[in-house]
């Protein structure tokens, strides 16, 4: 193979990738546990965590050796036969999180998708909403993926402009305002569905007010509308619990799972319901080639296995704790540190950028100077989100770069 600098791997991504990404410059070529190392051999701390799909860390030796086992085994059948991994792992997960049926996919924003097709086919067949006229309310600053369907409904300028014409049926509402919810359920026979995510990740790490949750599944069952939770992000143990809904004791009529599902290491999602909602789809209704196949089904078993012996949502719960008061010290130490938020370890600064625009991208060149990779949403927003799997001292060294970093002069 031709060996290429750093430099010249980028401009190869530059000058033959679409430019649908930013990415820091930065060319990675190896992972294990919390660390990424890059083509120069340079290591860093993992505060990214792809999204946080690597829960588990870097190719965890479990779940790659699952993975591998089951390559040599079978890959792909589709879902014209049964296989024994998926016959399997549909018992695990179904079991695992108290549902009846689980619908496989591959990626978040299919699980997504899936929830809509169901909501809407539910409310014609179950609840007796004229055929067209379904409507899912969902929430500004939402981010529930980029299909066309979905950006139809993103307030989000870039995801969705030029995009139209734009899929209809949807109702955009403020995130954590439950008053709002209430009118247009109270107003509207034809709302079928309530797509809601626990916090809001891409938006900046929103954390929604204590009962918020609570609140929205009371009104969901009073209007008898699905409340659909999409953990994509927030789920599998992300915010010190294995669910973010588990804080307020809320079971979503349908829950989307994908992301950590396999530990990053292969695009798995998943969609839970129980019969009355999951009953509605027959054959030829719903699919997906890879959907379900053996290698996702046995990734996903193993994944979820590891989530829950290694009690990564405790070490989640209490880490984030140490990590945010760290934090909150910074905070009040640096002029440049506004807020920090987030539940678990699913955490966000926000800087002030009013003196420099990418102040936040500035700042996170700088982290990776020093060995620790973050990325930036918006401006002002500097996303920390490592696996779950990193230790008390590893979260020490983790301030100790933020805090040299943020006292840098930018
Ligand atoms: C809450 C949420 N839903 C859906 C998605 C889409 O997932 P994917 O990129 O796997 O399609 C994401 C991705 O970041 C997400 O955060």
């Amino acid at each position: 193979m031709i060996s290429y600098t750093s430099q010249e791997l980028i401009e190869l991504e530059e000058s033959c990738g679409a430019h649908n990404y930013h990415p820091l410059p930065v060319v990675l070529e190896r992972g294990s546990g919390v660390h990424l190392w890059d083509v120069c051999g340079k290591r860093y701390l993992d505060f990214l965590s792809a999204y946080s799909a690597v829960n588990q860390g870097h190719c965890h030796p479990e779940i790659v050796e699952v993975m591998v086992n089951q390559v040599r085994r079978l890959t792909l059948t589709s879902r014209a036969f049964y296989t024994e991994r998926l016959s399997c792992y549909e018992q695990y997960v179904t079991r695992y999180f108290g549902y009846r049926r689980v619908l496989p996919m591959n990626t978040g924003v299919e699980a997504v998708e899936t929830a809509i097709k169901l909501c809407r086919k539910w409310a014609y067949e179950r609840r007796g909403v004229r055929d067209g006229d379904a409507v899912i309310v969902v929430c500004g600053g939402n981010f529930h993926g980029r299909t066309s369907s979905v950006v139809s409904f993103s307030s989000d300028l870039s995801a969705r402009e030029h995009f139209g014409p734009y899929m209809p049926g949807f109702t955009v509402i403020p995130y954590n305002d439950i008053s709002s919810l209430e009118e247009v359920l109270s107003s509207n026979r034809s709302v079928a569905g309530f797509l809601v995510e626990p916090i809001q990740g891409e938006a900046g790490v929103l954390v929604p007010d204590d009962g918020y949750l609570r609140s929205c599944r009371e009104l969901c069952s009073r209007y008898g509308v699905l409340l659909i939770a999409d953990e994509v992000q927030t789920g599998l143990g992300r915010t010190g619990r294995m669910l973010a809904c588990d804080y307020e004791f809320v079971r979503p009529d349908i829950l989307l799972l994908g992301k950590a599902l396999s530990g990053g290491t292969y695009p798995v999602s998943a969609v839970l319901a129980d019969d009355e909602v999951m009953g509605v789809l027959g054959p030829g209704q719903h699919g997906s080639t890879f959907g379900g196949n053996p290698v996702s089904a046995a990734v996903a078993m193993k994944s979820l296995e590891i989530i829950e012996r290694d009690r990564l949502s405790e070490n989640a719960f209490r880490l984030g704790e140490l990590f945010r008061s760290g934090l909150r010290a910074l905070c009040r130490e640096s002029g440049v540190v506004l807020t920090v938020r987030g539940k678990g370890l699913m955490n966000a600064l926000v800087v002030d950028n009013s003196s420099k625009e990418d102040l936040a991208w500035d700042i996170c060149l700088k982290l990776a100077d020093n060995g620790l990779l973050a990325k930036p949403t918006h401006t002002n927003i500097i996303r920390f989100s490592p696996p779950l799997i990193i230790t008390e001292e590893q979260i020490r060294e983790s301030l100790d770069i933020i805090s040299t970093t943020i006292g840098c002069n930018f």
